[in-house]
C-alpha cells in the first residue's frame, strides 16, 4: 500500500484521535493540527512518540502551510456546549478554517474530506434523512453556528470542486459515542454514563420520546476511511451513521442497565431548535462504499462505560462537576 503523507485537522479531539491512529497503523505519515480548544493532550498519549505522527498546534483559522497527499478536516467542536461558547469562533472555524484547508488541499492538489453532520438537516421533515433532503435550520438560533457554518463548508466544498476540480469528499456524521468523549459535554451518551456511574440523576430533555440514532466510533472511523478511499468521482455528500433509532428514554434505562446504576431519571424543558428525531438513511454508503456499521449500541456502550470507569478511578474523583472543570 502507498504510503501517505496525511493531514487530520482536529486530531486531538475525540474522533479525530482515534482516526490518526488508525492512519498510523496503515503505515502513513499523519499530520495533526488542533488548536485544543476541546481535544486534548492525553487522547495523544498513544501517539507522540510514534516517529510518524506530527503535532502541529495551531488553529485553522490561520493560514497553515503543510505538504500532504489527503485531509481529513475534523477541526470544529462538535457538543452544543463547546460550539456555543463562542459562536462566532465556531462559525469562523466552519468558514474561514475551512477555506484555509481547502487552499492548502488545492496547493497540495490533496483529495480532502470534510466531517459534516447531520445537523445540516436541522429539524428534519423527512424521515428517515437522505442526502437529497436540503433540510430544515434555523439561521437564526442558537445551533445555527454550527449548522450553518457546517452547511457553508459544504458550500465551500463543492465550490472549490466545481471552480478549481479540488477532489473532495463530504461524510455527514449521525451522532458517534465512544472512549475519550469528554465528559459531560452536554452529548447525550457521555452525560448519561457519567450521571450512572456518579449516581447522579439522568438529565433528560422534554420527555424523552425524541429519538436519536448512535454509531460506534470504529464503525465511523471505518467509513471515513472508505469515503476517503472511494472512487474519484464519488463526493458524496453521504450519510455516515448507525440506522438504528432508540428514544433517549430507552438509551438512559439501557445505560442505567448497564452501569448498575440506581441514578433515577429527571426531565428538563427541551432546549430550543431541539430535533425530535434523527435517523440516517445509509442506502447510499452500503452501496457507495460497501459500508454499514457493525456495532451494537449495547456492545459499543459497554465499551465506552468500561472507558468512562477507568477515567473516573484514574481521576479518583466521583464528582462530576470536578470532571467538568479539568
Ligand atoms: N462526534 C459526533 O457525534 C459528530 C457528529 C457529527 C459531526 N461530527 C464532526 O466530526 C468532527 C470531530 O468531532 P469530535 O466529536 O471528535 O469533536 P471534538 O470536539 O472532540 O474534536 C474537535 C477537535 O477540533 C479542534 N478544533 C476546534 N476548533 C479548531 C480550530 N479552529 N483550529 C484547530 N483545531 C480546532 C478541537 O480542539 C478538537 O480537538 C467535528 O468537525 C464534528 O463537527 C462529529
Amino acid at each position: 500500500m502507498q504510503r501517505k503523507r496525511i493531514l487530520v485537522t482536529g486530531g486531538a479531539g475525540f474522533l479525530g484521535s482515534h482516526l490518526c491512529e488508525r492512519l498510523l497503523k496503515e503505515g502513513h505519515t499523519v499530520t495533526c493540527v488542533d488548536n485544543f480548544f476541546t481535544g486534548s493532550r492525553d487522547n495523544l498519549l498513544l501517539l507522540r512518540d510514534d516517529s510518524s505522527f506530527h503535532l502541529l498546534e495551531q488553529d485553522i483559522c490561520k493560514e497553515l502551510d503543510v505538504d500532504v497527499d489527503e485531509i481529513y478536516n475534523l477541526a470544529c467542536p462538535a457538543s452544543p456546549i463547546h460550539y456555543q461558547r463562542d459562536p462566532v469562533r465556531t462559525i469562523k472555524t466552519n468558514v474561514h478554517g475551512t477555506i484555509n484547508v481547502l487552499e492548502v488541499a488545492l496547493k497540495n492538489q490533496a483529495r480532502i474530506l470534510q466531517a459534516s453532520t447531520s445537523e445540516v438537516y436541522g429539524d428534519p421533515h423527512e424521515h428517515p434523512q437522505k442526502e437529497s433532503y436540503w433540510g430544515h435550520v434555523n439561521p437564526i438560533g442558537i445551533r445555527s453556528c454550527y449548522d450553518e457554518g457546517k452547511r457553508c463548508a459544504e458550500t465551500l466544498f463543492f465550490d472549490f470542486h466545481r471552480q478549481f476540480g479540488l477532489p473532495i469528499k463530504i461524510a455527514r456524521i449521525f451522532n458517534t459515542y465512544g472512549p475519550r468523549m469528554y465528559p459531560l459535554d452536554g452529548r447525550v451518551v457521555s452525560n448519561f454514563i457519567v450521571q450512572a456511574l456518579t449516581q447522579m440523576p439522568l438529565t433528560i430533555y422534554g420527555q424523552g420520546e425524541q429519538t436519536r440514532s448512535f454509531c460506534y466510533y470504529e464503525d465511523l472511523i471505518e467509513g471515513l476511511i472508505a469515503l476517503m478511499n472511494s472512487s474519484a468521482e464519488f463526493t458524496g455528500p453521504v450519510n455516515l451513521g448507525n440506522p438504528v433509532e432508540f428514544t433517549i428514554r430507552e438509551l438512559a434505562e439501557l445505560i442505567l442497565e448497564l452501569t448498575g446504576s440506581t441514578s433515577r431519571l429527571v426531565f428538563h424543558p427541551l432546549p430550543s431548535d431541539d430535533p425530535q428525531q434523527r435517523k440516517p438513511d445509509i442506502t447510499l454508503a452500503q452501496r457507495s462504499l460497501l459500508w454499514q456499521p457493525k456495532t451494537s449500541l449495547r456492545e459499543g456502550l459497554q465499551k465506552t462505560i468500561a472507558f468512562f470507569e477507568e477515567l473516573l478511578i484514574f481521576r479518583r474523583d466521583k464528582q462530576p462537576q470536578k470532571l467538568l472543570r479539568s
